[in-house]
């Protein structure tokens, strides 16, 4: 591969998911995956097959279906891991297995319990049996960043001569400086023996605001792949965002390049999809994103302050240092409304690269036309989420067919519902803390299920008085962790289609048949 191409491997559907409380179906997994694919990802971690059934047959699924990008498993230093990972990725075009084992003193002596020699022979033996399965092998020493410099040679020039194809730094627990980071990576190309062989890739954990700081401190030094995540999601405080990494390398060419007066680094990422695949995730996993977050933040193109706002209208680049357009967001903000036609709604989906079978458009358009009822203008921020709430629907179990709340200052608030459940009509009605809490209230007693809830937000999609409401829950029933989404112009009834959705997932998992069982043990 040539020098100056960062390979971007994403690491969302294993490190991401690590979140606690990101936790995504099998079928949610496919569709983040073949979107990555369409982003242009060139690796998709898709998961840690040996951790459980689930994640073995996501990695499965993904290698079998998804093309484009290689497809790799996790897989600690162990022959049932890497037997695992190996099996999950077989049926992919390209696969790999990243095996990994601390190297840093802290784990090895209290997490392992092992001494360095051992913990070395375990790498050595772990990426010979991987290439068993496959060719391309990538080697991670966990903590590397608090590990002994020569230890992590002596491991790294060991597994070179093993097999391994990449070489990954992980600042486990984000506690370095980009500094620091840069001059670990500096220093491995330098000293270990055949690491030119080899690809660099950097792991950044963000503890401590660092993770793309310091991905991008490596690439400077000579690391050419870069494991993130979209919307930086990850333990704790997350993994370098991809969407930072690919946007600085695309816009300060001037900074990166492989040596100084040669070509500038790029990536194979598709800029144009990175809004897209952001709100995907973001829906997907129920995880908001902040609004100022760089890149993909609801206020990260937008202009208030009267100078800016005077600037931007005399010359872009005064206060813009990338498009809009670059990632993928409507640059010419078209407006639809109650008098488009059905014409007009398919051509803008086309144009925003929506690819959606009949069916599909028909159940979007119809709930755009109720919509453009109440609301006088609708923006394609709208547009994105009627068509992500039409597209991620599963059989409803569960229909909202009536909703009213009562509430006021001296008020108690109170809520009553009809749920249709299975051709049957429930009626409840219920009091709570606010208007959401008593409409809760009345869907749980309708329907008999009571999942705790976990998270609730609201967000306005576009700005005004008329904005549609995006209402996010994530519920808890039987262990598992179920995300619903509603949209309205009113923010009560988004709610409560959230929790229907999030309940009607809920059921989609237990099948139709295991309806009755449901009752009582959530
Ligand atoms: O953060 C880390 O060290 C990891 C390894 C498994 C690569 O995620
Ligand atoms: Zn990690």
């Amino acid at each position: 591969m040539s020098d100056d191409r960062v390979v971007i491997f994403d690491t969302t559907l294993r490190d991401g998911e690590q979140s606690p409380g990101a936790s995504l179906s099998i079928a949610e997994k496919l569709e983040i995956a073949h979107q990555l694919a369409v982003l242009g990802v060139d690796i998709i971690e898709a998961g840690f097959p040996v951790s459980s059934p689930a994640q073995f047959e996501a990695t499965r699924l993904v290698a079998e279906r998804v093309s484009g990008p290689t497809i790799a498993a996790l897989a600690r230093a162990s022959g049932g891991d890497i037997e695992a990972a190996g099996k999950a990725v077989a049926a992919a075009q390209k696969k790999r297995i990243h095996t990994f084992i601390a190297t840093s003193p802290v784990h090895m002596e209290h997490k392992l319990k092992k001494s360095a020699d051992e913990v070395l022979k375990m790498a050595v033996e772990a990426v010979k049996l991987a290439g068993q399965f496959v060719e391309d092998i990538e080697f991670s020493p966990e903590d590397a960043c608090r590990s002994e410099m020569p230890f992590l040679i002596e491991i790294l020039t060991a597994v070179i001569e093993a097999g391994a194809t990449t070489l990954n730094i992980p600042d486990t627990v984000g506690y370095v400086l980009p500094y620091e980071y840069g001059r670990i990576i500096a220093q491995l190309k330098s000293d270990v023996p055949g690491i030119d062989r080899c690809v660099i890739s950097t792991h950044c954990h963000n503890d401590l605001g660092m993770a793309v700081a310091n991905s991008l401190a490596g690439v400077r030094n000579g690391a050419r792949q870069v494991e993130c995540t979209v919307n930086g999601l990850g333990e704790r405080a997350g993994n370098a965002a991809l969407e930072e990494v690919v946007m600085s390398i695309h816009t300060r060419p001037d900074f990166f390049s492989a040596r100084s007066g040669q070509e500038p680094l790029r990536t194979n990422i598709n800029t144009k999809e990175i809004f897209r695949t952001s709100q995907l995730v973001s829906q997907l996993t129920g995880f908001v994103i902040q609004p100022n977050k760089a890149i993909v933040g609801a206020n990260a193109f937008a202009h208030e302050a009267g100078i800016h706002v005077d600037g931007i209208l005399k010359e872009r680049r005064t206060y813009e240092i990338m498009t809009p357009e670059t990632i993928g967001l409507g640059g010419s903000r078209m407006v639809l409304g109650r008098h488009t036609g059905r014409h007009g709604f398919v051509d803008r989906c086309r144009q925003l690269g929506y690819k959606l079978s009949e069916q599909e458009i028909e159940h979007a358009y119809q709930r755009f036309v109720e919509i453009a009822d109440k609301k006088k203008e609708v923006f394609d921020e709208d547009l994105a989420a009627i068509i992500n709430e039409e597209i991620h629907v599963v059989e409803h179990v569960y229909e909202l067919e009536y909703l009213h709340v009562a509430s006021g200052t001296g008020t108690l608030p109170t809520a009553s519902v009809k749920i249709r459940v299975q051709g049957e009509t429930k009626l409840a009605a219920a009091f709570g803390d606010g208007p959401v809490d008593a409409a809760y209230e009345a869907i749980r007693e309708a329907t008999g299920l009571s999942p705790k809830l976990e998270r609730y937000s609201i967000r306005a999609i576009t700005g005004g008085k008329e904005a549609l409401g995006e209402a996010t829950v994530k519920i808890v029933g039987n262990g598992r962790t179920f995300v619903g989404r509603g949209i309205s112009t009113d923010i009560i009834e988004a709610s409560a289609k959230a929790y229907v959705d999030a309940v009607n997932r809920m059921a989609a998992a237990r099948g139709m048949g295991e309806q009755a069982s449901l009752k009582g043990e959530v």
